[in-house]
């Protein structure tokens, strides 16, 4: 019988910040669990990286529970991919000290996400600073071959190539995985109501499960030119046709796009088939998370059951560097 090669292993981590929105979903969710068919996923709520920016318990646990229905409502199967919270594998925190002893001040000067909290007039504290050796302590631990994020998390993921990079230059080659950071490039910006990227701090997110009549109210919010119902229209370019693309399938966007250049149909027309082809996706994720969230506890059964699977494979690399240094393995 022919020996089958492991399956690669993806990694990523997720913030407990707010509702869920389509940006975050396009972005990161969907193609993440897209890898589910042919890698080991290990996907996990960062908490710990949530306090960099809020401080109420209340709401990250909120919020944390939000993120496990949604994960499971949209098809992450537990049964086979690893889903934890990273604050009930704390030995993270301990091996992120061990990287920041590896890690030169001007890699983290470079930074863009704290150039620009900083450049927002935020005071930065050593956390945010630090915030990308705790992030690289989550890839590194766990060996994966890729990392999925949206663009702006790649140069945090080129962190941690360099820091491993570091461990191995003292260790030996082959200390650590030297991971590669995977960009969906086709949803790289999703657009928010107004065009600008879909971001909680522009205020124009579409909520991933929203009500179906927020949803409608939402999508026909969008702006869009004034050109009079009988003119043609130009699907492509508009915002409405970046959205459309996003969700319907090639056949159904040439026809609309066909529709709108003969004239005789308005954005208003348009935006209402940009919501159908929205709700007809999300209808049934919907109505499936609305159950999970009702049931707190299987929820935190789910993410217990992932940190016991968790805790094993962060201990290799952990205990590999306490023995490094001369320190008792942990158990
Ligand atoms: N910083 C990431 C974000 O805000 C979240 C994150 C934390 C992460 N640890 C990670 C992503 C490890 C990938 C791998 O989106």
């Amino acid at each position: 019988m022919a020996l089958s090669t492991p399956p690669k292993r993806s990694l990523s981590g997720i913030q407990p910040s707010g509702s869920v929105h389509i940006g975050n979903y396009l972005g990161m969710i969907k193609p993440a669990l897209e890898l589910q068919k042919d890698f080991e996923c290990i996907y996990f709520i960062v908490d710990f990286h949530a306090l960099t920016s809020e401080h109420s318990g209340k709401k990250i646990h909120e919020y944390t529970l939000d993120l496990v229905a949604t994960w499971l409502s949209l098809g992450l199967d537990v049964t086979k991919h690893i889903f934890y919270r990273q604050s009930d594998v704390p030995f993270v925190a301990e091996y992120t000290w061990y990287l920041s002893c590896f890690t030169g001040m001007g890699l983290l000067e470079k930074c863009h996400a704290y150039k620009d909290k900083i450049a927002q007039g935020i005071t930065p504290s050593h956390a945010l600073f630090a915030y990308p050796v705790l992030m690289a302590a989550d890839i590194l631990m766990y060996e994966p071959d890729i990392v999925p994020v949206g663009k702006d998390q790649k140069q945090h993921v080129e962190v941690a190539r360099d820091i491993a990079g570091s461990l191995n230059a003292n260790f030996g080659e082959g200390f650590v995985k030297v991971p590669t950071p995977v960009i969906n490039e086709e949803v790289m910006l999703i657009p928010g109501l107004d065009g600008r990227k879909m971001s909680k701090s522009y205020n124009n997110t579409i909520p991933l499960f929203a009500d179906e009549k927020t949803l409608e109210k939402l999508v026909m919010s969008i702006k869009t030119d004034s050109t009079a119902l009988e003119e043609p229209k130009d699907l492509n370019g508009s915002l409405v046709g970046q959205l459309f693309a996003l969700f319907g399938t090639p056949a159904q966007y040439n026809d609309l796009k066909e529709r709108m250049l003969r004239g005789g149909m308005g954005w208003g027309h348009a935006k209402k088939e940009l919501f159908q082809v929205i709700n007809d996706q999300l209808s049934k994720p919907r109505s499936e998370y609305l159950k999970l969230r009702s049931d707190e506890k299987h929820l935190l059964n789910v993410l217990d059951a992932g940190a016991d699977r968790a805790k094993e494979i962060a201990l290799v690399q952990l205990n590999k560097l306490r023995t490094t240094f001369g320190f008792k393995p942990a158990a």
